[in-house]
Order: C-alpha cells, then structure tokens, then sequence
C-alpha cells in the first residue's frame, strides 16, 4: 500500500500515469486521505474566530450550514468521480461536462481555491507554531507574526513553512499512504484530548447569548456578520474532501470506492466539527476565541497546559500534511493545463535531475510564501471558500447537464434524488457565496477576468485539445 501522492510520474504525461500507477488503495484509505485533507485550519483556527465575530456559540449552526451545502457537493462528486474519473478534478469533469472555455475557468478558479488554501493553512499553522515557541520560552517578536493589516510586518512562519515545503516536493518527498493515516491518527487523537478535557469543563452560560450576531448582516464597513455569514468562513473547514477524487487512478475499484471515500470522510468530518465548535464554545466565552490558536488557548484559559501543547503539537505536524496535499495538489492542476496547452509550456517541464516539475513548485510556492506573509488569514480563507463555492455549483450543474446530454453514461454511483440534490447543491453553495463580504466578491471577479483575459490571449490559440 504505497499512495505515493507526489510522486512526479503521475504528472508527467497522461500515458505515464495510464499502466504505472498501483491501484493499491481501499476504501478505507481513500476516506482517510480525505479526512487527512479536510481537517486542518478550518476546525483548528477559524471556528474561534467566526465564533468571536460572526456567529457567536451559533457557530455550530454555522458548521451545519455549510455542512449540508458541502454534502450536496460531495454527492455530485461522488457521480462525477466514479463517471468521468480522468484526473479526477473539477477540471477534468467540466471539460466533459462543458467543454473548454468553462474547463480553463474552472481550472483557473481551481488555481486560487488550492494556492491560497495553503496559503490559510499556513496562516494557521503559525498560529500554533508562535503558540508552541511561547509556551517553550522563545516567543517570536509580533512584528515578524503579523501581516501588515493586523499591525505587523510579515507573518515569517507562515511564508517559511511554505518555503520549506517547497524544498521537498522539489527533491521529490514520496507520501505514503501510511504516512498519510499516521498523521490522521494523530489529528484525531489530538482532537480527542480536546474534546476528553472539554466534556468535564463546560460552563453551560457561555452558551448565551446563543446568537449575538443574529442571522446575517452587512456592517457598515461591507463586511458581513451573524451565523450564515460565519457558515461562509467555517465552510474552508470542509474544503479538501475533493482531493479524493484526485486519487481516481490509485483506488482499487475507484467506481465504489470514491464515492465511499467522499460520502464517508465529509459525514465524518462534519460530526467531529460539530462537536468540537459546540464544545470550544461551551469551555470559555466565545468573545475570548478571536486569537490564531483558538483550541490550545482555551485549554491554557481552562489551565490545561499540558493539553494546550500537546494539542498545539498535534496541529502543527496535522497541518503541514494539509499543506503538502494541496501544494501537490495546485501543481498537479498547473500541470495538466500545461499539458492540455491552456497554459504555457514553461509549467510542464520536468527538471531532469530531480524528475519533479522544479519551475512550477518554485514559482507556486514563492507566490503562496508572499500571499501568506502579507494578507491576513480570514482575507484569505474567505478568498478560497468564494472559488471553491463557484466550483461546486459548476460540479452539481455538471452533474445535471451530463445527465441530460449522456444519458447513457455508466453510472456506478448516482446523487440521489437529482435533480433535487444537485439544485439543492447549486442553490446553497450560491447562497454562501452571497453572504461573503462585497470585496471578496471583488476580488474574485479580478481574478475570473483574468483569467478570461489569459484565455482570449494565449490558451485559445494553443489549446492541444481543440
Ligand atoms: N479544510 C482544510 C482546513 O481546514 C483546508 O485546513
């Protein structure tokens, strides 16, 4: 059993990957490689902060909220996994489903959801490094904690981490599946504390008021608040279950097991978000959460120092995997828009010493290491969650248009109860995206544009496919 997640051959061309890979992984593991990719920044950091300044001891409903829209999601990528298989991202499904202009912009939105996904988790996972230096004695200056909006200079471990990971995947880290399980065992044992110490120190009267922020609301600033807004932040917790699907060609019957691996790492994930978002607002009051390592700092309030930094320890060796899998996972979707000639060559070419695609992990991972340095994690987490919520919506959509146009496709796995599921996908996944604040909409826009304008320039000309 030997998943190896980076390795450079599964990129390299679409015969390479055809007869090398194993189809060593069970179902188990594919849902365990999902849990490894979900639970991570979202669970760890975001929940105190939504819980601080959107939904209050309400930020349980929030992780219900955007559970359900994520389950609508995971249905249609559960057909479409075990249908089109393929790369087995989104990209690939819209290309069958839509054709190429719709394929570019999904893998362009694909490009911003996974490069400031690492970037959010590196975000939180110097939070709980900075957590761990001071509780040994070592704390860093806040100037070089901070990005400049929130007082400081540059968050440095956030743009280090980064920078280090990038020096793995170039010499080429192969990731093994039991590797993968190790770290997800630790994760869930780091959680399991959490929640052990938390049962026996709830103060029932944090829970009150339940909702201070009410439903929704556009403050005068433009930023939203109330639980569904917090349901449009929280929703980053659950981003990764789709990495799944990227192990179409590693799976031992990926027609049943895909589908098995989604369904069953996101029903998962969503009870132990649950649970923990209830419980971290039962221990301290939420007003005390809006910190970067909410779940050891309540334990320090409680005066269990000694499960803060186990805990903080945990998430920071939890964390780095997230990371890795979605670095690997932005360079992967580079390169099959190289390959497919919608990018620039530049990005498909494999360094011959060390067999790894060295330009495209280099310029990635020096752009995240700046993104994350300088722009703040809710900015950023709120960046990720609008592109990946547009992916889901093309993914249900997907779901309907290929139901319509091949309807004789082979279908291991089908939503249930379509077309109302994939509708019901589609029209939850807008709504958040709705509540998410104006400049975040904007922001969004600029990079859609331009990606049209790449498209209209380069990729239309040089389309390998067209
Ligand atoms: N869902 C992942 C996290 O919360 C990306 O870090």
């Amino acid at each position: 059993m030997s998943l190896h997640i980076f390795r450079t051959k599964s990129i390299t061309s679409n015969e390479d990957t055809a007869d090398s890979l194993k189809r060593c992984l069970s179902k188990w593991d594919l849902a365990f490689l999902g849990i490894g990719a979900i639970i991570g920044t979202g669970i760890f950091v975001l929940t105190g902060i939504a819980a601080a300044t959107q939904s209050g001891p309400a930020v349980i409903l929030s992780f219900v909220i955007a559970g359900f829209a994520c389950a609508f999601a995971a249905l249609a990528y559960a057909e479409l996994s075990a249908a089109v298989g393929g790369c087995g991202s989104a990209y690939g499904y819209s290309y069958v489903a839509f054709g190429e202009i719709f394929a570019f912009m999904i893998g362009w939105d694909l490009l911003l959801e996974y490069s400031l996904s690492v970037a959010t988790v590196a975000n939180g996972w110097s939070g709980y490094f900075n957590n761990a230096l001071t509780a040994i004695g070592i704390p860093l200056p806040e100037m070089l904690t901070k990005a400049p909006k929130l007082g400081g200079l540059i968050n440095l471990p956030a743009a280090a981490i980064i920078l280090l990971l990038m020096l793995l995947l170039i010499i080429g880290v192969k990731h093994s599946a039991k590797v993968n399980n190790a770290m997800v065992f630790v994760k869930l044992l780091t959680i399991t504390v959490f929640i052990a110490v938390a049962l026996f120190n709830i103060h029932p009267e944090n829970w009150h008021p339940f909702l201070p922020f009410g439903w929704f609301q556009v403050l005068p600033d433009g930023k939203t608040t109330g639980v569904l807004a917090g349901a449009s932040l929280v929703f980053f917790a659950y981003v990764g279950f789709d990495a799944v699907s990227t192990a179409a060609e590693e799976a031992q019957d990926p027609q049943h097991d895909l589908p098995f691996g989604i369904v069953t790492s996101l029903s998962f994930c969503t009870v132990i978000y649950i649970l923990v978002a209830g419980l971290l607002t039962g221990v301290v009051n939420y007003t005390d959460l809006n910190v970067s390592s909410p779940v050891a700092h309540a334990l320090n309030l409680l005066g269990y120092n000694w499960a803060a930094a186990l805990i903080s320890t945990g998430v920071i060796a939890g964390l780095t995997t997230v990371m890795l899998v979605l670095y690997y996972g932005l360079t992967r979707i580079i390169f099959a828009m190289s390959r497919d000639g919608l990018l620039w060559p530049f990005f498909s070419k494999v360094n011959s010493t060390t067999q790894t695609p060295v330009r495209v992990i280099m310029l990635s991972g020096i752009t995240m290491a700046i993104i994350a340095g300088l722009i703040p994690l809710g900015d950023l987490a709120e960046l990720v969650n609008i592109g990946t919520l547009a992916a889901f919506v093309l993914v249900c959509l997907g779901v309907l248009v290929l139901r319509i146009t091949q309807p004789d496709m082979k279908r291991p796995f089908r939503s249930p109860f379509s077309p109302l599921f994939p509708v019901l996908g589609m029209l939850s996944c807008t709504a958040l995206m709705a509540f998410l604040p104006a400049l975040t909409w904007l922001r969004f826009v600029i990079w859609l544009v331009m990606g049209l304008c790449v498209y209209f320039s380069y990729s239309v000309h040089h389309s390998k496919l067209a």
